[in-house]
């Protein structure tokens, strides 16, 4: 398998369901404790060893530049403060020249759309797909995860496959996810073939309980199905749409079930329990924390 360098993250969709708070703010500048959802896709996408990020941007996003770019003012004012430990914090989210580059998508037209409007920044090699509002906490970085399978699959010249983190949902909520429809069970690898995907089905049309999430490494040649255009579920070109029509067409496609624990930050109970969940891992509020949740919880 080749390398996978690029990871692509789209960020260009309107985060209707965080209205008003996403009004003027993108949904990936909210912050799960003390820094941006998107901050914890960077950082783990780099954790993984990924060399370039494309984001994919739309109006109103510019704070996702902003944030991920020197702040020569703020930094020189900590500096001659002394605030050093500050100042580091802000370092950490500046990266070398040519590590982000910024891809704009006009229309949300979905997330299979977000991903080809990045089709001249790819190019012809394997890349990851993040999507910012699913944050992982616990276990080894989520992509690094995938990418250590990734890397023990056919390792024969030109030889391409798609792996995809997928995790067990209850049916009932078919409807929000991509579903596998699974083939082999690998205990070794946690992972399934893939025999197909459906987006969005009804439960009973639900070929099984295993939801594809917002991880991917994916073969280029599924950007040959995004050329399409054709629009899917919720009259959007859909990204599973793609990856179906690759699996259909002979490229080996997984789902890998990954460690840790996913909060969908997309939606509001999922923000809000990745925040109560990464408070209680920081040792500078847990402490009071604990207590303050409990007497809520009391009170309730
Ligand atoms: P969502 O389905 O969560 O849509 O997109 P959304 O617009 O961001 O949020 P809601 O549903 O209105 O609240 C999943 C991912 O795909 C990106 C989003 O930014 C998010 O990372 N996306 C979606 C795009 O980049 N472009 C699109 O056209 C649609």
């Amino acid at each position: 398998m080749r390398r996978v360098r690029k990871a692509v993250l789209p960020v260009a969709g309107l985060g209707t369901r965080f209205l008003p708070a996403t009004k003027a703010m993108p949904k990936e500048m909210l912050t799960v404790v003390d820094r941006p959802v998107i901050q914890h896709a960077v950082q783990e996408a780099l954790d993984s060893g990924i060399e370039q990020l494309i984001f994919v941007t739309g109006r109103g996003k510019t704070a996702i530049e902003d944030h991920f770019d020197h702040a020569f003012e703020l930094e020189s004012t900590l500096q001659s403060r002394g605030k050093l430990d500050a100042l580091q914090t802000v370092e950490a989210t500046n990266f070398p020249p040519g590590t982000i580059a910024y891809v704009r998508q006009q229309e949300p037209l979905g997330l299979g759309h977000a991903v080809w409007c990045a089709r001249h920044v790819i190019g012809d090699e394997p890349f990851a797909v993040m999507l910012p509002d699913d944050v992982i906490l616990g276990g080894p970085p989520c992509l690094s995860q995938l990418l250590d399978v990734y890397k023990g699959l056919d390792q024969s010249d030109g030889a391409s496959a798609n792996l995809i983190g997928v995790e067990a949902i209850e049916l009932a909520l078919s409807r929000k996810f991509g579903v596998l429809d699974v083939g082999q069970w690998d205990s070794e690898q946690r992972s399934f073939s893939a025999k197909g995907i459906v987006e969005k089905p009804e439960p009973e049309d639900a070929p099984s309980n295993m939801a594809v999430f917002g991880r991917y490494i994916l073969d280029p040649s599924v950007l040959t199905y995004l050329d399409r255009q054709e629009r899917g579920a919720g009259d959007e070109i859909q990204l599973t749409d793609a990856i179906d029509a690759s699996i259909k067409h002979g490229v080996p496609t997984y789902g890998r079930l990954c460690e840790g624990r996913r909060f969908d930050c997309g939606s509001k109970q999922g923000f809000v329990l990745a925040n109560v969940a990464y408070a209680l891992q920081d040792s500078e509020i847990s402490g009071r924390l604990k207590p303050a949740i409990r007497a809520l919880l009391d009170d309730d």
